[in-house]
């Protein structure tokens, strides 16, 4: 296998990475990935560039924002990619996130299916519109409406 070169052309990170350039010039505007410039102001980028697109590839799969990768990339030494060490601090706190989301979105799917069979899409009182769940005492369906129609109005 032939070795890496120590410096890459954006079109050879492009190629091993799997990140287009355009989002490589974007994750270098948002200071993700570093680049030098050649002599005739090419971009250059360190091999070591690759690992850390695997690491922010990783974040982007697992959910994060641009910045939340930004931020967990802010807490290494400048510079420096992630060591495995730092991954697995990094990831493991991801982790938890990832299951409160994984919570969030059960109780999201639990109240679209109680949502399923009632269809009144009321701004007031529907369980997918009201955030701080106000009504979610009173089951599915439209519980303003509940007592008229129970009461048969
Ligand atoms: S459609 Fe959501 S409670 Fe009726």
């Amino acid at each position: 296998m032939e070795a890496l070169p120590q410096w890459l052309t954006i079109g050879e990170v492009a190629e091993r990475s799997g990140v287009p350039h355009t989002a490589l010039r974007f994750y270098e505007e948002k200071q993700l990935v570093f680049s030098e410039r050649s002599a005739g102001n090419q971009r250059r980028y360190h091999r070591s560039v690759l690992r850390r697109l695997a690491f922010i590839r990783a974040a982007q799969r697992v959910g994060l924002t641009l910045e939340d990768i930004q931020s967990a990339l802010a807490t290494l030494p400048e510079g420096r990619n992630p060591t495995k060490a730092d991954w697995a601090r990094l990831s493991s706190t991801w982790r938890e996130e990832l299951n409160a989301r994984i919570e969030a979105l059960q109780l999201l799917r639990d109240r679209l299916t109680g949502c399923i069979g009632c269809g009144c899409l009321s701004l007031r009182s529907c369980f997918l519109h009201n955030a701080d769940d106000a009504m979610a005492a009173y089951g599915p369906g439209s519980p303003r409406l509940k007592p008229q129609v129970e009461g048969g109005r």
